[in-house]
C-alpha cells in the first residue's frame, strides 16, 4: 500500500492481531504495531486566523507578554468546566511519538490542599535553610519569595502535573521531560487566556505529591501550579518583570 493513502475501512494489516485478546502485556504486538505502516488522513479543522500571520502573531504576544506569576490569590472559585477546558488544551500539546506522557492531576478538595501545603512548606523550609546554595538564593532573593505557602490553600484549584516515565501498561515513552514541559507551558497560556493567574511552583523535592495524591510508581511529580484568581491587593516582584530584549534570544542565520 502507498503509504500516503488514506487507509480504507477494515484495511489495516494488523486489525485481525489487534482482535485477540491479549491475557498479559504482551510487547511483542506492540513492536509490531510499532512497525505498521503509517495511515494518513487531511489535518482535521485547520486553524487559520482572520488576519494576517504578523498580526495574529503580534496579537498573541500582546496577550501573552500580560502573563504574570502570581503567589497571592484570591478564594474567588473557577468552575471545573474551566478547568477541563485547560486540561484540554494541556493534552493537546505534541509529545515524542504521540505518547502524551502527562497527567494533571486537578485538586479543590479542602485537606487535600492542606495536606499539600504542609509537605511543600516543610521542604521549602529545608530548602531555603540547607539546599539552596548561596548564589541561587541570592538570584530568589529580588523575588521576595520564601518558605510560606499559604497560596496553595487559597488559590481554588492546584493542577499537579506529572510526567509519566512509562506507560501504564509498562511501554516506552519519548522524550517526556519536553513533552510534559510543553503542556504545562500549553496549560499555562489556556489559564492566562481564560483570564486566570497560575504559579510554577517546584518545591523541592517534589516527592510527597506523588503520595498524598496517591499516583502509580510509572508517574513523577513535575509541576505543582495554583489556579484562580489575583487577590485584589496582589503585588508582582519587579524584577520578574524585565524580558530580554529580542536581539538577546533570537539569532538569525
Ligand atoms: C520551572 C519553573 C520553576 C519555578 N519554580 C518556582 C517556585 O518554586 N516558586 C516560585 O515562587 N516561583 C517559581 N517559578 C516562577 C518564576 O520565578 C517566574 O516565572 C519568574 O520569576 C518570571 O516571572 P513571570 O512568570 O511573572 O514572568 C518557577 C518558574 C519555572 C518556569
Amino acid at each position: 500500500m502507498n503509504a500516503k493513502q488514506p487507509a480504507k475501512q477494515g484495511q489495516h494489516p494488523l486489525e485481525k492481531a489487534s482482535c485477540r485478546e491479549p491475557k498479559r502485556e504482551d510487547s511483542r504486538l506492540r513492536i509490531l504495531q510499532a512497525m505498521t505502516d503509517p495511515r494518513f488522513v487531511p489535518p482535521p479543522d485547520v486553524y487559520i486566523p482572520d488576519a494576517s500571520a504578523e498580526a495574529a502573531a503580534r496579537a498573541f504576544y500582546e496577550v501573552m507578554r500580560r502573563r504574570r506569576t502570581i503567589r497571592e490569590y484570591s478564594d474567588r472559585p473557577v468552575s471545573r468546566e474551566t478547568i477541563e477546558w485547560i486540561v484540554r488544551a494541556a493534552g493537546s500539546a505534541p509529545s515524542g511519538a504521540n505518547k502524551q506522557p502527562w497527567r494533571f492531576v486537578c485538586v479543590q478538595d479542602t485537606d487535600t490542599k492542606r495536606r499539600i501545603r504542609k509537605a511543600a512548606e516543610e521542604e521549602e523550609r529545608a530548602f531555603y535553610e540547607q539546599r539552596a546554595n548561596d548564589e541561587w538564593l541570592a538570584d530568589l532573593e529580588p523575588l521576595g519569595t520564601d518558605p510560606d505557602k499559604s497560596f496553595l490553600e487559597v488559590a481554588p484549584w492546584l493542577i499537579v502535573v506529572f510526567k509519566l516515565i512509562r506507560q501504564e501498561d509498562g511501554g516506552q515513552v519519548y522524550y517526556p521531560a519536553e513533552s510534559v514541559g510543553l503542556a504545562s507551558g500549553m496549560l499555562l497560556a489556556a489559564a492566562h487566556h481564560a483570564g486566570l493567574v497560575t504559579l510554577t511552583h517546584t518545591p523541592s523535592p517534589m516527592t510527597f505529591l506523588s503520595k498524598v495524591l496517591d499516583r502509580p510508581d510509572n508517574e513523577r511529580p513535575f509541576l505543582l501550579i495554583p489556579v484562580g484568581y489575583p487577590a485584589d491587593d496582589c503585588l508582582v516582584p519587579q524584577a520578574a518583570i524585565t524580558r530580554k530584549s529580542l536581539d538577546e534570544i533570537m539569532i538569525v542565520r
